[in-house]
């Protein structure tokens, strides 16, 4: 179990796995503000847009104007997620901290996905990998791996093919894996037996991961993600986001509901929760609807309330 002595790292992700399932196109002076309002929370990454197709995700079409326009705050790792060589290509010139690369575990979502097979995919990671060392970049590469712990499509998946593609990521040269809970499949159980196996296997500042709240287990899964001894999470502030090609997909957990929970548990984060609120408050103006977040609307639990009238002495 992570100890309440271990910091845990928070990994934004609203501005990427967010915004490319929104409704309507989020203007990207309005994404720019948004994260330049995030990187002085203490959040310790933020993934910023993701470099891929425009006709597959058009909400992010502005990557490049949104990467290049943001403040860098230091301290804070700035993320890009890339589909292929391509987008590592347009990442680099953005001057990305860190290289996402990404690809489902299961076939059926990584075809839907990105129209490869997962081999495929692997493949395209080793070019990903041949690009950056050949531009003699300083940058960081993570292998997100979608549908870690069940697929839309497929069911179950092995946790054996999971562990073998973190493995043979982990041998290519990356610094870190995400096992991903894609469409909120994942219960408490599974992650703690999932995790505990990767943490064993490739120690636990390897590893990150990425829960969706689509059936409400998200919170119990970071716990059960603690308890595996993992201090790496993804969060999307307000609970926003989903992928536009796996079935059902719904917001991620929530950045400021994770915190919250992690400080009413003892946990450091370095993020201050007062300071994300007040960003996530803003967050129904900018994408136009309310969002799933709760703390936003109910407050701390260390935000009391005036005694009733009729019970003051
Ligand atoms: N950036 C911009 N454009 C890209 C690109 C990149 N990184 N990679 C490919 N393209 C363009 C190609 O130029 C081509 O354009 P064209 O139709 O105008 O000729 C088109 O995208 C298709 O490229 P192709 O290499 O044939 O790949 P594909 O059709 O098999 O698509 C992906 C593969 C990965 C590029 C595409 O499916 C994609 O971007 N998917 C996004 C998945 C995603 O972000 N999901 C949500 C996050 S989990
Ligand atoms: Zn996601």
């Amino acid at each position: 179990m992570a100890t309440a002595s271990h910091r845990i790292y928070i990994h934004e992700v609203a501005s990427r796995d967010g915004f490319q399932i929104e409704p309507s196109f989020i203007p990207t002076e309005d994404k720019i503000r948004f994260i330049n309002a995030l990187s002085h929370t203490g959040l310790a990454k933020i993934e910023v847009t993701s470099f891929v197709s425009p006709k597959a995700i058009p909400h992010l079409r502005d990557a490049e104007e949104v990467m290049k326009a943001i403040e860098r705050v230091p301290g804070v790792v700035y993320v890009a997620l890339v589909p292929n060589a391509r987008g590592a290509e347009r990442a680099l010139m953005c001057k990305a901290d860190e290289l996402n690369v990404f690809m489902s575990v299961s076939e059926t979502h990584n075809r839907a996905n990105v129209n490869r097979t997962s081999e495929q995919s692997l493949a395209g990671f080793k070019e990903v990998m041949d690009a950056v060392r050949a531009a003699n970049a300083q940058v960081r590469m993570n292998a997100s791996l979608s549908t870690s712990f069940g697929c839309p499509f497929e069911g179950d998946v092995p946790a054996e093919r999971v562990l073998a593609f973190a493995e043979r990521c982990l041998e290519l040269g990356m610094h870190g894996v995400t096992l991903a809970d894609t469409t909120g499949m994942a219960n408490p159980r599974q992650v703690r037996e999932l995790v505990t196996s990767a943490v064993q296997a490739f120690g636990a500042d390897k590893i990150t991961l990425h829960f969706h709240n689509t059936r409400g287990m998200g919170l119990a899964n970071v716990v059960a993600g603690l308890e595996a001894g993992v201090t790496r999470f993804d969060a999307s502030l307000g609970g926003l986001g989903g992928c536009p090609f796996a079935p059902g997909a719904t917001g991620n957990i929530c950045t400021e509901d994770v915190v919250h929970m992690l400080h009413e548990m003892g946990f450091t984060t370095g993020v201050d929760l007062d300071k994300l609120l007040s960003v996530a408050r803003a967050l129904p103006k900018i994408v136009g609807h309310d969002v799933p977040g709760q703390v936003a609307k109910a407050g701390k639990s260390s935000d009391l309330h005036p005694l009733p009238e009729n019970l003051r002495v």
